[in-house]
């Protein structure tokens, strides 16, 4: 049973703004899979799916500039949900598999809280602690 009360709380916040706000746009396009109306799910899924393209985007891109150490395992679990986002639509849309769209409304919430715990903590941390060396850096 997916959570109709799942949401955005202080206990998914990073203390990094920028990572924060864009994850409450995650939470919101998320929590509304689990919206009981077959005939909406995929424009929900899609609107999901773009969202996490420039998501995934913007943190890979911080990771890169960044010279993140953990770069490689952050950015292979952003490609793995997409990947099972996308064949969760392909197999809704053209097998009609409908019994798939709970079954992701209920996995990705727990997927994303164990994601923001892991990867993004780490990241949010080391962007935050970057910060903190280059303001105390002479001019
Ligand atoms: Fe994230
Ligand atoms: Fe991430």
């Amino acid at each position: 049973m997916s959570d109709a009360n799942w949401g955005w709380s202080d206990r998914l916040k990073l203390q990094y703004a920028p990572m924060d706000e864009t994850h409450q746009e995650f939470v919101i396009l998320c929590a509304a899979l689990s919206e009981d109306n077959p005939a909406t799910f995929i424009a929900r899924l899609d609107a999901l799916i773009a969202h996490s393209v420039e998501h995934f985007e913007q943190e890979n891109q911080w990771m890169n500039s960044h010279s993140f150490p953990p770069a490689g395992c952050h950015m292979t679990e952003h490609d793995a949900v997409l990947q099972v986002m996308r064949e969760v639509r392909r197999r809704i849309v053209e097998a009609g598999e409908l019994d798939l769209a709970p079954r992701l409304a209920e996995e990705l919430p727990l997927w994303f809280e164990h994601h923001v715990d892991t990867m993004d903590n780490m990241l949010a941390r080391f962007m935050t602690s970057e910060a903190a060396s280059l303001a105390t850096q002479p001019a």
